[in-house]
């Protein structure tokens, strides 16, 4: 969907009318006027005036109301009328606010512009299968031309980060994968360096090789760097994700139907890192941003590494493997021994890495944990509620640390059987000497049904949020 500069000729109109302002009824007849404060009295959220083929939706806006739950019941009603242009074959969009707020305009328009998404590269015969809507029209007056290009760009990005996350893994090999993020760069200014399995080996990152040694492809690493004009932070802010194109479980083998049917979408941290990178170089944000992506499938092939196998990771560490299906930790334990290197201000880390996040919060919510001070967990917390991509904090004591203790080695990969998210979460820390987040967004990232705006399949978690608090914070 694109930013439309001129109206086009057949559109759905729809205006947001701020009910604090009766102003607006001066537009219509007083038979219409009657109606529409009936409409009101009974609590009506909308009405419809349909004639010679002309549509238009007007919205009533409580324009005082712009708590982040109503602002996403503002995305939803978006993606309502969106599936209504849809079904009824309208191309266009035309979305008139005049003294509305910005914010409640702009979640609508992003309720349009977010659920108007399809996957169908797949399919031989497109028909049906394609997007209807193409042009959504706001005037700057109503929307600035600045907000606007935020949201395009955030959009794109989230599609982006979506068809990422769709595609599997028979289309999207490690390599495959990182030529996707070469791409990317090249799309919206950012450099690109793959390593290979040969540099990988150079570096001796352990946990990314042991994860795919069971694998007939090879892995690969990726770094992304985006150094805006005037970039605020000296010292990068590191985004590192999840990149395991597929996760059978290994050795460690998931047992199928269930668990295993959607674990295409254990790229979804790598994903959302990359798709955050394409939103803020296109909007130049003045920030200092790195992405660190360590991708490989986990498959149980002949030279698959097995339980009770001791692994070395990079900075030294030895680990014994107790479970071969805990190896998001193992390929990110690298990464983040990687990010040192850069004595950044902050990592990130977004990781679909534990059931037991999902068990927890749900599908409502990542779970959230950090070192970071408290202005920072805030501030993620914050961005998330707001753009309705909500966290859940949870606590990093020593004691769930204790449960990874090894017989044989520094670490095992494995602890307790109890809130398996946080030791996981310890398991990473030990990797850190900086200011770390870790968002565990097994339970977000991936929709089994549709939900509004979000359709079935990757859902782009992780983009809008950290976007807004990169914004925010650092630039
Ligand atoms: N990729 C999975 C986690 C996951 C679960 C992602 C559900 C998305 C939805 C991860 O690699 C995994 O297998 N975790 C294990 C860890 C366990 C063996 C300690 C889990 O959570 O069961
Ligand atoms: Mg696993
Ligand atoms: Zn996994």
């Amino acid at each position: 969907m694109k930013k439309q500069s001129s109206i086009p000729p057949a559109a759905v109109q729809v205006t947001l009318l701020d009910i604090s302002n009766k102003q607006f009824l001066k537009s219509f007849s007083k038979a219409e006027v009657d109606f529409i404060q009936n409409e009101i009295k009974n609590k009506k959220d909308k009405f419809t005036i349909q004639h010679f083929g002309d549509c238009r939706f007007y919205y009533f806006v409580d324009t005082k109301d712009r708590a982040p739950a109503t602002l996403e019941k503002w995305r939803v009603k978006g993606n309502d009328l969106l599936a209504w242009a849809t079904s009824n074959k309208w191309e266009a969009i035309q979305l008139l606010s005049s003294g509305v707020d910005e914010e409640i305009t702009y979640a609508f328009a992003e309720g349009i512009a977010l659920g108007n998404y399809r996957f169908n590269k797949h399919y031989t015969k497109k028909e049906g299968k394609e997007t209807v809507v193409r042009h959504l029209f706001i005037q700057d007056s109503h929307l600035s031309e600045a907000k606007q290009r935020r949201l395009f760009a955030l959009v794109n990005a989230n599609h982006l980060t979506r068809d990422l996350i769709n595609e599997p893994s028979s289309h999207q090999s490690a390599e495959q994968f990182s030529a996707q993020m070469v791409k990317a760069g090249k799309e919206a200014g950012f450099s690109v360096k793959v390593l290979h399995k040969k540099q990988i080996e150079t570096l001796k990152m352990g946990g990314l090789l042991a994860v795919n040694k069971g694998s007939i492809e090879p892995p690969t690493f990726t770094i992304m760097e985006y150094k805006g004009p005037k970039a605020k932070n000296k010292q990068p802010i590191v985004l590192v994700g999840k990149g395991v194109v597929f996760d059978t479980g290994g050795l460690s083998l998931k047992p199928t139907p269930g668990s295993m049917d959607e674990m295409k979408c254990d790229m979804s941290g790598a994903a959302a890192v990359v798709g955050l990178m394409h939103a803020i170089a296109s909007c130049k944000l003045p920030v200092y941003v790195v992405g660190l992506v360590p991708a490989t499938d986990n498959r149980p092939g002949m030279n698959a590494v097995a339980p009770q196998d001791v692994i070395t990771i990079s900075d030294g560490t030895t680990i014994e493997v107790m479970n071969t299906d805990a190896e998001g930790r193992l390929i990110l334990a690298d990464a983040l021994v990687y990010a040192k290197r850069y004595n950044p201000e902050l990592v990130i880390d977004l990781a679909t890495l534990t059931g037991a996040a999902v068990r927890a919060v749900g599908t409502y919510a990542s779970a959230i944990m950090g070192t970071a001070d408290e202005k920072v967990m805030k501030g993620i917390a914050q961005s998330g509620f707001d753009v309705w991509e909500r966290t859940m904090e949870f606590p990093l004591w020593s004691d769930y640390g204790d449960e990874l203790k090894s017989d044989v080695a520094d670490m095992k990969n494995l602890g307790g059987g109890n809130a398996g998210h946080i030791s996981a979460a310890k398991f990473l820390q030990h990797f850190t000497d900086y200011p770390w987040v870790h968002i565990d967004i097994a339970g977000t990232a991936w929709n089994s049904g549709a939900q509004a705006y979000r359709p079935k399949g990757g859902t782009g978690v992780g983009v809008r949020m950290l976007f807004k608090f990169i914004e925010q914070n650092y630039s």
